[in-house]
């Protein structure tokens, strides 16, 4: 079967890649697969399949960790000939955690004298009802550390009634890994903290409320989008589903059908890299600082969504394929999702002389996946609108770190949400990464300020505010924070087009919710999440520069990714632009968060801004508002 150059590996060709690499690579039998997933073609390839029918070769990324050596390998494959073409060791690096690395890892650690001793002196000795899992460790420069395939591990006593088995946190207890060697370098410990008193189960107290009626979404002729293969077509956008192990849901070649023409916005959409630094330094805490992407991979995480119950309305599910550590596929059904929402009023015009008015409703389409990291969910929503605008949302829920702490006692750094419970402070960063082609593959980076005016005789009565526009032309100008103060955003033109007014057209990138970092810059956390002090990043378009903290984050001492990329300082002007944003914000968790969190939201959005000519959506048919 022939795929669009976009479409995601399949089983088979996962299948096929990781018997290539067994059979040519002279890779030891016992290593694993950390990554599997498609090498996307680069843009020039992508060009030449839409004009001239060029069909790019079918090939497979592929990154494995050998354990005899401990090393970390790297190549891409032919699938359409059944080539290892390149395969190389990555010095100095170590490949994310893979899910076989959680189980035997809860197992080694459990068989150690130490560990056993431990949690012996905290009055545990059932070891079956502990569960004592392998986080990435990070690096903090100790000695002992240096080279070696770690995790650092966190401890619990799993609730009997089985449905949280994140309720009753062993505090201070912190098994070393060394996952090369299969054996616990050091337990740290830091002292007896009692366990929390309840089991913390996930179900209320007096039972279900029973005055919720049904409410069904009846879309009885159906959806409004049509499906080829991932090609999504819906209300004059275009967009393709992809997928890959890191980052999870990708849309690639988003456009908006102009009349008869496709006029192109973005080669591709992702949610690229994300990190979640905890703000307590006691015990082993400060090693909260969670890379979900790149030292675990969302993509390999996602759920299989169900009907009727992750989402509402006419559903359209896309499968897609992770594997698993020795390379066999694991397909994971309904994992993204697809369907359109109503999303009240988009206009309206009330005549108060004539009492006519007209009014149209928003439907948006959203395009949706949730990942599942241990105790924590995040759903990564992206929304398309009638009038051009896009989006993104951050939907994150699951259940908050916690840490178990002395009935009475209150956490420096953080809140009590339950008795003996604590979570303390964190942040969650993410950054979004979007490969630009705003009517055309060249564009230019602008940002827009509002400047106040001074008072004088040009602003006698200092309402004057001036819209100062500053075009962002290497990529060091263009790392930027956002400002309060001038309502600063950033905007996208082209360097071809322009619209009925003369004017070049743009998609402007609205910031929604933002922070500052809170980690100190010269952290050993900063200096591995460099991407999060700056709101916004601008890069000319480079193919391998996909994660903004490099590829291999794990264990890495820092100083990898965009701030490293952008000391190049390459031109931005009129050249292939590759944005980067940064969301960041912070948690304290309440008792309300407890024993699960209601969503929190986070989201940004692009608005097409001269990229029309009126209001796109004055064609709305009236809805069941309109008179
Ligand atoms: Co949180």
């Amino acid at each position: 079967m022939t795929h669009h150059p976009l479409t995601p590996l399949m089983a088979e060709e996962i299948a096929a890649a990781a018997a290539c690499v067994r059979e040519q690579s002279g890779l030891e039998a016992n290593a694993f697969f950390e990554t599997i997933t498609l090498d996307e073609p680069d843009h020039a390839q992508m060009a030449a399949f839409r004009n001239d029918q060029v069909r790019p070769t079918r090939r497979a990324f592929v990154c494995c960790y050998e354990r005899s050596s401990n090393r970390t390998l790297r190549g891409v494959v032919d699938l359409d000939a059944g080539q290892l073409l390149s395969w190389e060791h990555v010095p100095g690096v170590q490949a994310r955690i893979v899910s076989e690395e959680f189980e035997t890892g809860n197992a080694i650690a459990k068989a150690d004298p130490r560990v056993i001793e431990a949690l012996a002196k905290r009055g545990i000795t059932d070891l079956s009802t502990v569960l004592i899992e392998t986080w990435a460790p990070g690096n903090f420069g100790h000695p002992d550390e240096e080279g070696k395939r770690l995790a650092y591990c966190h401890c619990w006593v799993i609730n009997v009634a089985g449905d949280n088995r994140y309720g009753r946190p062993i505090a201070n207890l912190h098994p070393v890994m060394d996952l090369q060697n299969q054996e616990v370098l050091r337990v740290d410990d830091f002292g007896v903290v009692p366990l929390p008193p309840d089991s913390a189960a996930i179900r209320p107290a007096d039972g279900l409320r029973r005055d919720i009626k049904p409410l069904n979404i009846d879309q009885p002729e159906g959806p409004s989008f049509e499906v080829d293969g991932y090609h999504v077509r819906w209300q004059r956008w275009n967009v393709r589903i992809g997928y890959n192990l890191r980052e999870g849901l990708v849309l690639h070649d988003i456009g908006y059908e102009d009349g008869d023409e496709l006029r192109p916005i973005m080669h591709r959409a992702s949610m690229a890299e994300m990190v979640v630094p905890y703000g307590d330094p006691g015990g082993g805490n400060y090693r909260r600082n969670a890379f979900d992407t790149g030292e675990y991979g969302l993509g390999a995480a996602l759920d299989s969504l169900k009907l009727g119950c992750d989402c509402l309305g006419h559903i359209r599910y896309f499968d897609v394929c992770a594997h698993d550590w020795d390379g066999s596929p694991l397909p994971i059904r309904n994992a993204v999702c697809m369907h359109e929402e109503d999303y009240g009023l988009l206009w309206k015009h009330t005549d108060t002389y004539t009492g006519q008015f007209r009014a149209v409703r928003s439907r948006r389409l959203v395009i949706s996946s949730i990942a599942t990291i241990g105790n924590y969910v995040y759903g990564f929503f992206w929304y398309f609108y009638q009038d051009g605008t896009m989006g993104t949302e951050i939907k994150a829920t699951g259940i908050p770190f916690p840490t178990a702490i002395a009935v009475g006692e209150d956490p420096k750094y953080g809140a009590v949400i339950a008795p003996g419970i604590a979570s303390h402070v964190h942040q969650h960063s993410f950054s979004f990464r979007f490969e630009m082609c705003v009517d055309g593959a060249e564009n230019s980076v602008v940002e827009q300020d509002f400047e106040p005016a001074p008072m004088g005789p040009d602003n006698p009565y200092g309402n004057a505010v001036a819209i100062i526009e500053r075009p962002l032309v290497r990529e060091t100008e263009a790392a930027r924070e956002m400002d309060l103060a001038k309502s600063r955003s950033w905007k996208i033109v082209s360097s071809s087009r322009r619209n009925a007014l003369g004017k070049p057209t743009a998609y402007r990138l609205l910031p929604g919710h933002n922070t500052l970092p809170t980690l100190h810059p010269d952290s050993p956390v900063a200096k591995r999440a460099g991407f999060m002090f700056k709101h916004f990043w601008a890069t000319q378009y480079d193919p391998e520069q996909l994660y903004p903290a490099g590829w291999y984050p794990n264990q890495h001492p820092g100083g990898d990714g965009l701030p490293t990329w952008v000391q190049a300082d390459r031109a931005l002007d009129g050249e292939e632009v590759v944005v980067w944003y940064t969301l960041n914000f912070h948690h304290l968790p309440r008792p309300e968060d407890w024993p699960v969190q209601p969503i929190v939201y986070a989201s940004m959005h692009w608005m097409p801004e001269g990229f029309f000519d009126q209001n796109p959506a004055l064609d709305l048919p009236p809805g069941a508002i309109t008179q």
